[in-house]
């Protein structure tokens, strides 16, 4: 049990008796309304299937998969690339024979799904009210924990949202990249979404969803031509088997629920390490013009996560580089967690010889101390992340990390969820700041957050949340899939299915 909770804090609030059940050291003893013109209506038909590729979809790459083989690669990451969510999207009345379509990312295209129509979501939602403007469309990520916890057990419901929270932001990355508008919510009324999206008995979760408005001005002239409506056919959801239905029930009851306090977040633009780069950048418009870039279409296509690592150095002008390239701005309605999400760096090869624990903030990288009395802080770095043979020769680790335990005592349910967005977010544009980089970067679900967090010495208070491996890649390593994985979440390699 973690220092800074006491026993009966944990007795008695349901989110921290779930936060200590998937914590990774439990199992690892080892290792308004507007009028819509026509125009912008024939405008959104023609974007609106790309800027779904664009967000989540094939980038045209195959991938090792599980068992089952090969998968097509996607825009975005997720733990064992089992993408364990499903794409919903409300469209206005009347742009085509549905008003719902399920995106499928393996062939980029949009399936007739229901009839909800964009701002009727909006509506039950309720997430009209706190818009300024009617949307054009209504994107819903709904997560379906089983995907990722039946290989990789309760720590696999971290996963799930770990995932969709990338998802989210590689819709907000994408949107940012086409100058489209873009609001995330997830203080939304689930229950109502479910009801809409005809949801029940699926144990699929709505987890945000996501206002769009296109500007005349988008920066496409010409659709990219990569996505799809599908002419013909229904989308029709997979049935739960019992396993994945005894799973949903077990879960436990908070993870199912709206917010406690039913008090909707004023949406603002994310508050996170980052707004601290953008409040020195202020100061000097050419500074911040500088220093901040909006992805393009060219860097979320060219994201991937790296395989393997060189023996090799990475130079401290280029993470100086990587640090200020990073554009975490959203606007969104997450709970703010006190002082943010926080990022360390240990960096292990860097181009002096010794190991030091950098503070990743608003000036880029802030060297904090020297990494002593470790001979060999590499390979325990590794094996603080299940022993996790993609990390040998890793140059650095980077932990994003907050004060988990305090935040959650005293907030909602979507709070639970909340945090790992602002970690995915965080994550997903470090890996789109990398690809211009000459590191590269894998996101790592699998580590040991409390061992972790001595070789940084954080306060008992301060959970590391997520981690980023980063060195020089590797490029003809193979990442086949780890057997060792769900043994090391608990399970058993034979336990582990399809
Ligand atoms: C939440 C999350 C956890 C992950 N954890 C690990 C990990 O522990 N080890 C690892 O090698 N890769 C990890 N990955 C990277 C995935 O394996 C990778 O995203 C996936 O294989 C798809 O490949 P791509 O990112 O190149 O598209 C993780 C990714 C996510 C989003």
């Amino acid at each position: 049990m973690h220092e800074s909770f006491t026993s009966s804090d944990v007795r008695q609030n349901a989110l921290l008796q779930y936060w200590e059940k998937v914590r990774l050291d439990s199992f690892v003893s080892a290792a308004t309304n507007d009028a819509q013109s026509t125009e912008s209506f024939a405008d959104l038909k023609a974007i609106l299937p790309d800027i779904l590729a664009l967000s989540f979809g094939g980038r045209g790459e195959v991938i090792e998969g599980r068992r089952a083989g090969p998968v097509q690669a996607r825009t975005v990451p997720s733990a064992g690339a089992l993408y364990p969510y499903e794409i919903f999207v409300c469209v206005p009345e009347g742009l085509t024979r549905e008003n719902t379509y399920l995106f499928r990312p393996d062939q980029n295209s949009l399936v007739a799904y229901g009839a909800t129509c964009a701002s009727e979501m909006a509506r039950c939602a309720e997430i009209s009210q706190r818009l300024p403007n009617q949307p054009d469309a209504v994107v819903v990520i709904a997560s379906r924990p089983w995907l990722s916890m039946k290989k990789y057990g309760d720590r696999g419901y971290i996963y799930s949202t770990l995932d969709a929270g990338h998802a989210v932001f590689g819709l907000v990355a994408a949107c940012k990249a086409l100058n489209i508008d873009a609001s995330v919510f997830i203080d939304i009324d689930k229950h109502a979404v479910i009801k809409a999206l005809d949801l029940d008995n699926t144990c699929i979760q709505p987890v945000a969803a996501i206002s769009l408005k296109i500007a005349n001005n988008i920066a496409v002239n010409v659709p990219l031509g990569k996505g799809r409506w599908e002419r013909d056919g229904r989308a029709v959801l997979e049935k739960p088997e019992a396993d994945e239905r005894n799973n949903w029930d077990r879960l436990l009851h908070p993870i199912h629920e709206r917010g406690i306090a039913q008090i909707p977040h004023p949406l603002e633009v994310t508050e996170s390490l980052f707004s601290m780069l953008r409040s020195v950048s202020d100061n000097d418009p050419s500074e911040k013009a500088a220093t901040i870039s909006t992805p393009s279409i060219e860097t979320i296509y060219a994201r991937r996560s790296v395989r393997g690592f060189q023996n090799a150095p990475v130079e401290i002008k280029e993470l100086q580089k990587f640090c200020k390239a990073i554009d975490a701005r959203a606007l969104t309605d997450f709970a703010k967690i006190s002082a943010g999400i926080s990022a360390h760096l240990a960096l292990v090869r860097g181009e002096d010889d010794e190991p030091c624990i950098y503070q990743i903030n608003d000036a880029g990288l802030v060297k904090k101390n020297k990494i002593i009395d470790k001979s060999d802080i590499a390979s325990i770095l590794r094996e603080r992340c299940m022993n996790q043979k993609i990390l040998k020769n890793l140059a650095g680790l980077i932990v994003l990390h907050a004060p988990a335990g305090q935040f959650l005592a005293g907030s909602n349910t979507n709070s639970f969820q909340a945090i790992h967005y602002h970690a995915a977010h965080v994550a997903q544009q470090m890996s789109l700041a990398a690809v211009d980089a000459s590191f590269g970067i894998t996101c790592i679900g699998g580590f040991d957050g409390r061992k972790l967090s001595k070789i940084f010495a954080f306060s008992d208070d301060e959970e590391i949340i997520y981690v980023l491996a980063l060195g020089i890649p590797e490029d003809c390593a193979v990442k086949l899939d780890r057997e060792a994985v769900p043994w090391a979440h608990g399970g058993h390699p034979s336990d582990s299915k399809g």
